[in-house]
């Protein structure tokens, strides 16, 4: 028998109700269940519908991961849930279940952090942990570089986005296109057919003073109102050309500024995570300009840079292992929880 601990991870932040499970490093189930379909005729994520979704999946889920990973509950040495940032009444059902689960069982509960967990996922296929290092963690919700040290204590945040996340430009962008919800995924298909140089965004917070002021921080809305205007002053525009065009713009920005982050701290390892790590055409040119930087550069496979249960139990196993102390029992659900908190103590 493995002394590794093996923790059970729940992630309902948004609208993915997830479990994964974990022993030590090496994952045995991530299980997903999204209510996606059920947002996209209102365009966007609806949070009453998010929670009652994770209400109805979670029993189904659980039990459907503690196959896949050939366990029973009593097994589990650990709980992790996801405490926030998120919507506050789809994390409650996550940290409702893992609060009950933990004390039925006995076992440690650990509330963490949506976003370090995003980043910790990486250490699922990797044995050896780079600290520091610095992340490049864009979601649907957040857009950050961070300084992580150790990603079961210590993550100082170097800069964020002063308007719309990554993901959120593309979910807008996908919108007035007509792409559909979500729309990061939408336009990286999209993409491959069109032109990156056919028209020339915007690149936000890239002006000389901005690299003296705001070197780590991102803005995408006047890359969004270039698009618009764009579109509006274009009836027959090329999709995928702009599509191409506006994924690149965002890219790059993300690439400079991640690649500055790394030169002015002296540190030459880069994660990418959170859902919009999943975009092909980032993946790319990460690799491209880490090559050239001499950057050791890590992104986690696509299925987990979107929200999954895997992160969260990873995150909790690798608190057990570093002998973090587990959260109180009664712990709340944070929705604005911030990047550089790593659980709830
Ligand atoms: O991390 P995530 O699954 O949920 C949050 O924590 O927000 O990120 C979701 C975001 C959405 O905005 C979605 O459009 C974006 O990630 N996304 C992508 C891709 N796949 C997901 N953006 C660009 N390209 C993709 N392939
Ligand atoms: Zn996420």
């Amino acid at each position: 028998m493995s002394n590794e601990p093996l923790v059970l991870g729940i992630e309902t932040s948004c609208d993915e109700t997830a479990v994964g499970i974990v022993r030590g490093r090496t994952l045995l189930a991530n299980v997903i269940s999204s209510s996606v379909e059920e947002h996209a005729r209102f365009g966007g994520v609806v949070p009453e519908i998010a929670s009652r979704a994770h209400l109805e999946a979670m029993e189904a889920i659980l039990h459907q991961a503690l196959n896949e990973a050939k366990i029973s509950l009593t097994d589990i040495d650990a709980v992790a849930v996801t405490a926030g940032p998120g919507l506050v009444g789809a994390l409650l059902v996550g940290v409702a279940s893992a609060s009950g689960l933990a004390l039925g069982l006995g076992k440690p509960i650990y509330g963490v952090n949506h976003l370090a967990a995003h980043v910790s996922v990486d250490l699922l296929a990797h044995t050896q942990e780079v600290k520091p290092t610095i992340a490049l963690l864009v979601s649907g919700g957040h857009s950050s570089l961070l300084q992580v040290d150790d990603i079961t204590s210590s993550v100082t945040k170097l800069g964020e986005s002063m308007d719309d996340a990554a993901g959120e430009a593309f979910d807008k962008i996908a919108r007035v296109m007509g792409l559909g919800f979500p729309g990061g995924p939408a336009i990286d298909r999209d993409a491959r057919s069109g032109n990156k140089t056919a028209i020339d965004f915007p690149r936000g917070l890239t002006q000389s003073s901005d690299w003296e002021t705001r070197p780590f921080d991102f803005s995408f809305s006047g890359l969004k109102t270039a698009v618009a205007r764009y579109l509006e002053a274009t009836p027959n525009y090329a999709r995928a050309d702009v599509s191409a065009s506006f994924q690149e713009a965002i890219v790059d920005v993300l690439m400079q500024k991640a690649i500055r982050a790394c030169a002015s701290t002296g540190i030459d390892s880069l994660v990418i995570a959170g859902g919009v790590a999943a975009n092909s055409r980032l993946r790319t040119l990460a690799q491209e300009r880490c090559d050239k930087a001499k950057i050791s550069l890590r992104i986690p496979e696509p299925a987990l840079c979107t929200d999954n249960g895997a992160m969260v139990a990873c995150l909790g196993s690798l608190m057990v292992s570093a002998g973090r102390a587990p959260s109180p029992v009664g712990i709340e659900a944070q929705s604005s929880m911030s990047v550089t908190t790593v659980s709830v103590a």
